[in-house]
């Protein structure tokens, strides 16, 4: 056999390696020194600096964060801006009444005038970022303590920000990166007059629902469209009817042409976190201890919201939006215990570990340097286990499950102002406080909660330690006669549980009188029997643990820079702008099975149950749909797209991102990842995580067809690329 020389082999191995997607979300501000090479490779036809640029109009001042939580797109020259139904919903759950519901029906404005202002939504754009890290961790020295250190770097902070060059309606803002070793400034721009242009009807913005979430193949036109309002020089202003749509530094064309599998794509948003970084010991904590213990808290409220959602349809509007979003953790926790286990990250973790051993252990400086972080970082993971899966315990039983005791907390809080003696910031508060009871007593079913109470505090007599506050509850049930009756006394005595009771309470004249009747509150007492445990033990050694943790963590990082040199990190989601890039691609979840690309119409029709609440369709697109009214928008093949899926390494905020093609296009609004590929907050495997994107053909389509908005599609660039 002929020798083929070891630098062909080194090459062929290097190849795919550069052009394949290997997940990563990326700093706009890198591009060109990280990613552009490889990007273009692997299709991109553009510069780096098409897509970021400080100084001149570039792409990425189509992109927004909405509203905090999910991203954005400015898609005209008058401010039109595009993200997901679901980034929506609590816009159009407000807007909506029992005459006009918006989240049901859908919406669309036929003209700028019957634009619904949406006060509370907001969109942010990035004006330009900048790599502070020297400025930030000056005067910082090694031998500081973790506190000294953090209040230079407050104090150094504070500095940047008083400094930074920007105009006086914009902000600076200075955020840690990979762990706290480098930091970066962002000058931003945010515009609170927003609108609301149009949303298709939840049968088809929130098609399939929970059953669908977070699955492949899917069939959800997620999507809704706003306008932003600036004022007469085109600057953020508060709503007014004098504000004019936003004349944009730069819209994204919309490609009519679509996407093949191989296709070069890119998503542009603000991904909230990932924890990429983490050691296999700190993994399997979260597979094996936290998720478990959420997963199972939710799956017993889940189960009793829906038998009670089932059983009236006044319970089911009411709650409708709270169970979804606790039904969406609860399912990304078991794909993402699912994934770690099935793909062996732990395992994975552990070899790249032995690695990083190995390395360290040939070169004497960075031996001393790192060799007690492994063990310290399993040490400390192992000591803060119990720790943290009881506070995962108390905070998901307490405050995110249970209604109430999330208000109780909220109250006994400011209680605690009065005790201590601060009688001004009690009174002061007392506003604030009537504003969060009002706003919890909407909507709120007491027999559900009382329902939800019972069943988890019998679980948590059982899953807590007794001197952690198991043994109070236990015993507070028994002294009652089982779970039940406890939460029949409880939810039949309080004040928390009777707005007539508590605004009797608030009409009291002093705050002597308010505090007298709390303090003897038979929940306001059950709460300080399971809180005071939390407050005095769980929650100071967590705290303190996580202390050391962060610093064991950011040392951790720095380390693999330097020992892994050859390898680009990208620093873990911090809810900053990032790029993401990959390939559209189908993927095999499991032996002999293997899922297409993109799904289309024929899909939607095929998962039509009549009159359900997830999979029901408009009679209007059955009828576009038998007709194959599909206009410019459908396939070569003349089907109508719906959705696609790709490498790009995506996570929550990213909702809403815009995925771009080769030519910087809009192609797809992303929404979702697979259920298989869930894992990739922790670790992204390119084999099965994938993004999922409702193909923009289909947007324009339910605009165009459905929607009959054709005056929106005059505003837009529609472009055709092949
Ligand atoms: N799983 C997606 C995300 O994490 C979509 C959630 C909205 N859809 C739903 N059925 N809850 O946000
Ligand atoms: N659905 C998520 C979001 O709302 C996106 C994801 O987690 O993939 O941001």
């Amino acid at each position: 056999m002929k020798k083929t020389p070891v630098c062909l082999y080194l090459w062929l191995w290097l190849l795919p390696a550069s052009v394949q997607a290997q997940g990563g979300m990326w700093l706009p501000l890198h591009l060109e020194k990280q990613n552009e090479k490889e990007m273009r490779a692997m299709g991109l036809k553009r510069k780096a600096d098409d897509l970021y640029a400080p100084n001149r109009p570039s792409i990425k001042d189509a992109i927004c964060q909405f509203s905090g939580g999910c991203t954005a797109e400015v898609i005209s020259a008058e401010g039109l801006l595009l993200t997901n139904h679901h980034c929506a919903f609590s816009a159009l759950q407000r807007l909506s009444s029992l005459e006009r519901n918006y989240v049901e029906e859908g919406f669309w404005a036929r003209s700028r005038e019957e634009e619904l202002p949406c006060p509370g939504e907001t969109a942010t754009f990035v004006v330009r970022m900048e790599d502070v890290t020297a400025l930030a961790l000056q005067h910082v020295t090694e031998g500081m303590s973790e506190r000294d250190r953090q209040s230079q770097i407050d104090k150094n902070i504070a500095q940047i920000r008083a400094n930074a060059r920007r105009e006086r309606w914009q902000e600076a803002v200075v955020r840690p990166f990979y762990h706290g070793n480098q930091y970066f400034l962002f000058i931003t721009e945010t515009y609170t007059d927003l609108r609301l242009v149009g949303a298709p009807p939840s049968s088809i913005g929130k098609f399939g629902a929970d059953t669908d979430n977070w699955v492949w193949p899917r069939h959800t036109g997620d999507f809704a469209l706003f306008r932003i309002y600036a004022d007469k020089d085109n600057r953020p202003a508060p709503y007014s009817p004098e504000n004019r749509p936003l004349r944009p530094k730069y819209f994204l064309p919309i490609s009519l042409s679509g996407v093949e599998e191989g296709d070069f794509t890119m998503v542009y948003g603000f991904p909230g976190r990932t924890d990429e970084y983490l050691p296999a010991s700190a993994v399997h904590q979260i597979a094996e201890v936290l998720n478990p213990t959420r997963i199972a808290i939710r799956e017993q409220t889940l189960k009793i919201l829906d038998r009670y959602m089932r059983s009236s349809p006044a319970i089911k509007i009411a709650y409708v939006a709270r169970y979804a979003s606790l039904a969406n953790a609860w399912k990304k926790w078991l794909g993402e215990r699912q994934g770690l286990r099935t793909y062996g990250v732990v395992g994975k973790k552990q070899a790249y570990e032995a690695e990083f051993t190995r390395r360290i252990s040939n070169n004497p400086t960075l031996n001393v340097r790192y060799r007690h972080l492994l063990p310290r970082l399993n040490e400390t993971y192992r000591e803060i286990e119990p720790y943290a899966e009881a506070r995962e315990n108390y905070l998901e039983t307490f405050l995110r499950n249970i209604q109430i005791t999330a208000a109780i907390a909220n109250v006994a809080s400011w209680l605690a102002e009065y005790e201590k003696g601060q009688i001004g910031t009690f009174s002061a508060r007392k506003t604030e406080i009537m504003e969060r009871m009002r706003a919890g007593f909407t909507g709120y079913y007491l027999e559900v909660d009382r329902a939800v109470f019972a069943a988890l505090v019998e679980r948590y007599a059982q899953t807590m330690r007794p001197e952690w506050g198991g043994a109070f509850v236990r015993q507070s049930a028994e002294q009652q006669g089982g779970f039940d009756a406890l939460a029949l006394h409880l939810f039949a005595t309080s004040v928390f549980t009777d707005s007539m009771r508590w605004n009797n309470l608030m009409s009291l004249p002093t705050p002597d009188s308010i505090a007298r009747v709390l303090q003897r509150d038979p929940f306001l007492l059950f709460w300080r029997g399971v809180s005071t445990p939390y407050n005095e033990i769980i929650g100071p050694k967590w705290q303190e643990l996580q202390g050391t943790l962060s610093l064991l963590q950011r040392q951790y990082m720095a380390a693999q820079l330097e020992v892994f040199k050859e390898r680009r990190f990208f620093p873990d989601a911090n809810g900053t702008l990032r790029l993401t890039y990959g390939q559209v691609r189908g993927y095999s979840p499991r032996d002999a099975v293997r899922y297409e690309f993109r799904t289309h119409l024929d899909g939607v029709m095929e998962k039509y149950i009549p009159g359900d609440y997830e999979f029901d369709v408009p009679q209007r697109l059955i009828d576009l749909w038998k007709a194959k009214d599909f206009g410019p928008y459908a396939t070569r093949d003349g089907r109508m797209p719906v959705a696609f899926i790709a490498t790009n390494h995506t996570t929550g905020g990213n909702s809403g991102s815009p995925a771009l093609d080769a030519y910087g296009n809009l192609v797809g609004l992303n929404f979702d990842r697979v259920w298989e590929g869930t894992m990739s907050d922790l670790y992204y495997d390119p084999a099965i995580c994938r993004n999922i994107m409702v193909d923009v053909r289909y947007i324009l389509f339910i605009l165009d067809k459905y929607a009959g908005a054709s005056h929106l599609l005059k505003e837009m660039k529609l472009v055709k690329t092949k």
